[in-house]
């Protein structure tokens, strides 16, 4: 098992810990993500949960690999595959979610942070949503919620070139709270996240809901949509190039497609 979890003095832990694959996120580590979610949510004693990775690394995102073997489906079955069972139970989280981004953010390592309440990120972290350079369209409604963080602009260079981008381009595009010594990130998110013990609970369920009220809908929607689209693009010609590419380490050739 590569998700590790814990219950803390009011925090639920969920730590990715696959270091030797970059933590790259299997099927089973989005089923113990959603199972360790809607226990935190369920669990009285939870105040708020926390996110984190190994040192170095946050997560390197899906696994391509699986992205092969065992693409989500499409169609009406997709809402049942574990990483769309992820992003719901993530983005209708009720509890606060905080984040300590130990390392590299790639891909959901990015988006995830999205529907976070908190996020702290290690100040040797780079964050990247490079889901174009794979042959493959944003998700976990980044395509809505990144230019509207950032400006069409802005969230064109992230999202339709690709860049990588600082911790501190991220606390300045508003994805996160604040950049700290990597050594310090983990021990301060968790201070954060032990606020919520010294605040009333239901006071603050009430209140993220509120502040989620108005685009929780369309944020629904856009998973929806993207996740249709991006599991056809799983199978098209440019992506197999692309997660080829990736285990040959060479570079793709995307020069043979019209
Ligand atoms: N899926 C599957 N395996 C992955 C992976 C991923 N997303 N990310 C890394 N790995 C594997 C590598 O294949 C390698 O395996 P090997 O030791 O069996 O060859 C191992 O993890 C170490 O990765 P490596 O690329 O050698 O480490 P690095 O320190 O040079 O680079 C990253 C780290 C995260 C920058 C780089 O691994 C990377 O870009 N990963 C892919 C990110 C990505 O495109 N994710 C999908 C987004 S939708």
């Amino acid at each position: 098992m590569s998700i590790k979890t814990a219950t803390l003095n009011g925090v639920a832990t969920i730590e990715i810990a696959r270091p030797e694959k970059k933590n790259a996120l299997t099927v089973a580590m989005y089923q113990a993500m959603t199972d360790a979610l809607r226990a935190a949510q369920d669990d009285p004693a939870v105040r708020a949960v926390l996110i984190t990775g190994q040192p170095g690394i946050f997560t390197s995102g899906n696994d391509i690999e699986d992205f092969i073997a065992r693409p989500p489906e499409s169609g009406s079955n997709s809402a049942n595959s574990p990483v769309f069972q992820f992003m719901q139970a993530l983005a209708s989280c009720e509890k606060p979610v905080i984040a300590a981004v130990t390392g590299a953010a790639i891909g959901i390592g990015t988006t995830l942070l999205l529907h976070c309440d908190l996020v702290y990120v290690s100040d040797e972290a780079r964050l990247a949503m490079p889901f174009v350079s794979l042959g493959l369209v944003p998700e976990f409604a980044a395509s809505l919620i990144v230019p509207r963080l950032m400006g069409h602009v802005k969230a064109a260079e992230k999202l339709l070139l690709g860049e990588p981008f600082t911790p501190q381009d991220a606390v300045d595009m508003h994805i996160a709270n604040a950049v700290l010594p990597a050594g310090e990130v983990v021990s301060h998110a968790r201070r954060m996240a032990e606020r919520f013990n010294a605040l009333p609970p239901g006071a603050v369920r009430d209140t993220k809901r509120l502040m989620k009220r108005a685009s929780a809908a369309e944020t629904v929607s856009t998973i929806a949509v993207e996740g249709e689209i991006f599991s056809s693009r799983l199978r098209s010609p440019e992506a197999m190039e692309a997660f080829q590419a990736f285990f040959q380490k060479r570079k793709p050739d995307f020069l043979q497609f019209s």
